[in-house]
């Protein structure tokens, strides 16, 4: 489950050598999440980290309306306004999911930071998906094998955006190609063998009927819901989340919407692809 670094160690962590990237991907692959706790690191000294170990995503859509002011990598989650152009998102918030499943190239790491958190409290789960394969009867493990499952931004949006979010057009729409994923699939660099899951964008399991597809991700989906050994983490300002994608799922939990939630997201983009376009 998750490493947490002390105060006194995350200088240390985030100035880490380009030599050291490997260690940092070992890390976060076997954990599944990494947290700095109070960190006080300033977005743009995180944005220089990101860069330094990997590719930061600029989202084609998000971007747009949903960004910090002059910063196209740095999303906004939570309900933080700062103009018509930087607006807070958390539209799926409640939902197990993967930042970027739809993306042939899913990322590892997200970076969250904690700008401001409600005095109310505000909370985001996680889960490793090896502790939730391991987890699984054997009859149903060999049921997934093979399995395919269909990740669609287009699926998201139709359920889960709202108004803050820059209009989806059909040229929009059609560059978001759909990818087809493997349920069961070893973890690029741990090896394990990991679910990949994501209940925003998943659409149909390849080559099953419908009724089939449906029965298998509902079954995931409450397997997901009711599943114990998840880590709830509870922020506070300065706080610093990164997470691989490829073998975490997460949510938001919902909180006081009277007060303010800012939270800065930074994800570097997956330095291994797979799966393929439908
Ligand atoms: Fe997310």
């Amino acid at each position: 489950m998750p490493i947490k670094f002390k105060k006194s160690e995350i200088d240390n962590f985030l100035s880490k050598s380009e030599t050291e990237i490997s260690y940092f991907y070992n890390l976060i692959g076997s954990h599944g999440l990494v947290i700095l706790e109070q960190a006080k690191h300033n977005s743009r000294d995180l944005l220089k980290f990101a860069k330094k170990i990997g590719k930061v995503r600029v989202h084609e859509i998000n971007s747009i309306k949903n960004s910090l002011p002059n910063f196209k990598e740095i999303m906004l989650v939570g309900n933080k306004e700062y103009n018509d152009n930087s607006k807070g998102l958390e539209t799926s918030i409640g939902t197990w999911h993967t930042d970027y499943a739809f993306k042939i190239n899913t990322d590892c790491p997200s970076i969250l930071k904690c700008e401001k958190s409600p005095s109310s409290g505000s909370y985001t789960s996680y889960i490793h998906t090896g502790d939730l394969y391991d987890s699984l009867e054997e009859s149903f493990k060999l049921e997934l094998e093979g399995c395919e499952m269909v990740f669609d931004y287009n699926a998201f949006y139709k359920n889960f955006a709202d108004k803050k979010r820059t209009t989806l057009d059909k040229k929009n729409s059609n560059n978001l190609v759909p990818v087809s994923k493997n349920i069961i699939y070893e973890h690029p660099v741990t090896k394990r063998k990991c679910l990949f899951l994501c209940f925003e964008t998943c659409m149909y399991i390849v080559g099953k009927s419908k009724e089939e597809s449906d029965k298998i991700i509902n079954k995931l989906f409450n397997i997901v819901e009711n599943f114990s050994k998840k880590y709830v983490h509870k922020w506070t300002d300065g706080d610093v989340l990164m997470w691989d994608n490829r073998c975490t799922l997460h949510r938001g939990m919902p909180y006081n919407q009277k007060e303010v939630r800012e939270l800065h997201r930074i994800t570097v983009e997956g330095n291994y692809n797979f799966g393929s376009f439908v």
